[in-house]
């Protein structure tokens, strides 16, 4: 006999009630559905729009070394967004689709990657911070109830600590050189670290869906908590680096065993996340123009496969 919707959403939150997973073809509630699709559009996204303010410095490279690891780097991105887009249609979302949402500016990607890489160090600065925060927030999502989009983060989180690593180090280099070098380090610093305290998302008090997303573990920590987890992991590591975060309130609470820190500007957050960012409209377009430029590739693909079809049928 079949089951009621009721019977059927008392088994959904019982599997993701004791820790196991929902799988693509698993009964689920339409705003779970909703929800993961959002979400993971939203990051896969992100990755392919990120490739573009670390691509704009692989011609510009100071070496074939940081060439070939910027390109390794900018590439894994792209496919962080593959295995991302391919979680999503797990769910029926169609990547075309998802594709013409993001030039269509219907769908959001990270706030971070509407601020310009405008030097060299800005390279180690976004793998230290951005991919940073980046692993801070996906660590806990390789235990996603979804399957797919766990199984997918554990691959990702694996490449996001090398990228994190390759710009530590970049940074540690420059901080060796000379007095320009170490000065350089210390203004992209000054103009990442708000804009990577933001990739947490608003607070908790003004975050819409994250409640939700926490009940059916989605989401297993809150942005606020995150947050914190990201400043006290980064205070120590600027320390070894020898540079400084601009927060006149960051300081050591003892009773807490945490950093204490300042306000991010949320106005500027809402002004980047809805597209109003130094870059928003340039990367929107650089997309779309890429997209557009390798039509003739997915034409060649459908033709290709419709000749191969054919030639089953005629053995
Ligand atoms: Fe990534
Ligand atoms: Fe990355």
């Amino acid at each position: 006999m079949a089951e009621t919707t009721a019977e059927l959403e008392a088994g959904f939150l019982h599997t993701v009630e004791s820790d196991q997973r929902i799988e693509p073809r698993d009964w689920m509630p339409e705003g779970y559905r909703r929800s993961l699709i959002r979400q993971i559009a939203q990051h896969a996204h992100s990755e392919i729009i990120g490739m573009q303010p670390e691509g704009n410095w692989l011609t510009r490279a100071p070496s074939l070394r940081r060439k070939a690891i910027l390109m390794a780097k900018v590439q894994d991105e792209a496919g962080h967004g593959l295995y991302l887009y391919s979680a999503a249609e797990t769910l029926g979302a169609d990547r075309a689709d998802l594709t013409d949402a993001l030039i269509a500016g219907q769908q959001k990607y990270s706030s971070i990657f509407n601020y310009p890489a405008l030097t060299f160090a800005d390279v180690g600065v976004i793998g230290w911070l951005v991919d940073g925060a980046a692993i801070c927030n996906q660590v806990p999502l390789c235990r996603s109830s979804f399957g797919p989009y766990g199984r997918a983060m554990i691959r990702v989180c694996k490449e996001e600590s090398f990228h994190q690593r390759q710009g530590y180090e970049l940074l540690l280099t420059m901080m060796k050189g000379t007095e320009e070098q170490r000065a350089m380090v210390q203004e992209s610093v000054n103009r990442w670290w708000w804009p990577a305290l933001m990739m947490f998302g608003p607070p908790d008090d003004r975050s819409p869906n994250s409640a939700q997303s926490m009940k059916w573990k989605i989401k297993r920590h809150s942005n606020d908590e995150l947050r914190q987890r990201f400043v006290d992991m980064s205070v120590p590591q600027a320390q070894v680096l020898g540079v400084t975060f601009p927060d006149p309130d960051l300081a050591w609470n003892a009773e807490r065993g945490s950093y204490d820190f300042g306000e991010p500007d949320w106005q500027e957050f809402t002004e980047v996340v809805t597209g109003r960012g130094a870059t928003s409209i340039e990367r929107i377009a650089n997309r779309r123009a890429a997209h557009e430029n390798g039509g003739w590739v997915r034409e060649a693909a459908i033709a290709f496969a419709a000749r191969s079809d054919e030639g089953a049928h005629h053995e």
